[in-house]
């Protein structure tokens, strides 16, 4: 497993990290044994970076990972959380000193730790970009000690160049997989400048590709695959990386002759993440220990040729580009 600089913070992780939201919420049923047994297996398996929110569950995902550390003791991964979705409505406002302290307060005691590692703004309002007052907020809160550092999770592009103007911000998680190209044109480049992380979610498109679905396959009832499919629930751009369901599965089976026997369409799929040097950490999620381990495979793939890299865009650009391309 390759480690990589997390950027101004001089901590290091590993390239393959663990998304931690189906552990806690929304992704049907996920029982807690399963979930601290993939959250031990990612770690034996060299990932050392781990994704939360305080959300997830209403903190079910910070305690699970709170509990997996105490049975391992020693030393701890790198753990970003998130902040802001407890909000009952997202508005700049809401943003205030005594609410991100409340927030940052019960992760500290969610995650059983003194400081957090890094805490994200979790896909605030647009607008919130355009208030430094935020940020500056932000930058007290490090100054506490509460917090070590900082960044964004966005929905769009134009919100993380906007939020690189900050220079407290070290980190901007977005969506970034085979499905969602558009982060490469500008965005990868300006904040290779900027010694800003890139934290790259929803990998796998929601496990659209992993191959594995099909048009027929029912999704439980608590699953945002069902219950998002139209962004009922929060931005459709989450569910499936908000390409249409059966367009997925198409562009799903002209990948799929791409990738050869040996691997499988999970792992050429992160592998293809891995090719961007831009990327510090791709963060697929994991309900088990078998996906959590097969995730952290990947990084052990043979990098992908530049003919499979052009295929790969082609089908982008053919297939899916008109559903997400201006949207994100
Ligand atoms: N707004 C935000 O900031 C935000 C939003 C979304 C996600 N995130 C973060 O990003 C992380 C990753 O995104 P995500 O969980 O939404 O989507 P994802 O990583 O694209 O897909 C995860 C799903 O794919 C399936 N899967 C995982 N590994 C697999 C494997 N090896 N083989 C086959 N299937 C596999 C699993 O679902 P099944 O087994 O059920 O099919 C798993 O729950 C989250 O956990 C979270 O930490 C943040």
């Amino acid at each position: 497993m390759r480690v990589k600089d997390f950027g101004r913070t001089g901590r290091k992780v590993s390239e393959i990290g663990f998304g931690a939201w189906a552990i806690g919420a929304a992704w049907g049923e996920v029982n807690d044994t399963d979930a601290v047994a993939a959250l031990h297996a990612a770690l034996d398996s060299g990932i050392t970076f781990i994704d939360t929110a305080d959300v997830y569950g209403d903190g079910h995902s910070e305690r699970l990972i709170a509990r997996a550390m105490t049975e391992r003791g020693g030393e701890r991964p790198f753990i970003a959380t998130k902040a802001g979705r407890r909000l009952p409505v997202q508005s700049v406002e809401g943003f205030s000193t005594e609410n991100l302290t409340a927030f940052i307060d019960r992760s500290l005691e969610n995650l059983a730790c003194d400081t957090l590692d890094l805490v994200q703004l979790h896909c605030p309002p647009t607008d919130l970009y355009y208030h430094p007052e935020v940020f500056d907020r932000l930058d007290r809160l490090v100054e506490s000690g509460k917090i070590r550092a900082y960044g964004v999770s966005v929905e769009r592009v134009e919100e993380a160049l906007k939020a690189m103007e900050y220079p407290g911000v070290v980190s901007i998680q977005i969506i970034f997989n085979a499905f969602r190209q558009r982060p490469i044109e500008r965005f990868f480049d300006i904040a290779r400048e900027k010694n800003v992380e890139i934290i790259a979610r929803v990998p796998l498109a929601s496990g659209l590709l992993s191959g594995k679905f099909k048009r027929d396959t029912e999704f439980a009832a608590n699953d945002h695959r069902l219950f998002n499919r139209n962004g009922e629930a929060f931005d459709v751009g989450e569910t499936f990386s908000g390409v249409p369901y059966e367009v997925g599965l198409d562009a799903v089976e002209r990948i799929r002759p791409l990738v050869s026997g040996d691997t499988t369409m999970a792992k050429f799929a992160l592998r293809w993440i891995l090719m961007f040097d831009a990327v510090t950490v791709a963060i697929p999620g994991a309900r088990n220990p078998a996906q959590a381990r097969a995730n952290a495979e990947a990084a052990e793939l043979p990098p992908l040729s530049p003919d499979t890299m052009q295929e790969i865009r082609g089908i982008y650009d053919t297939c899916i580009k008109p559903y997400v391309h201006q949207r994100w």
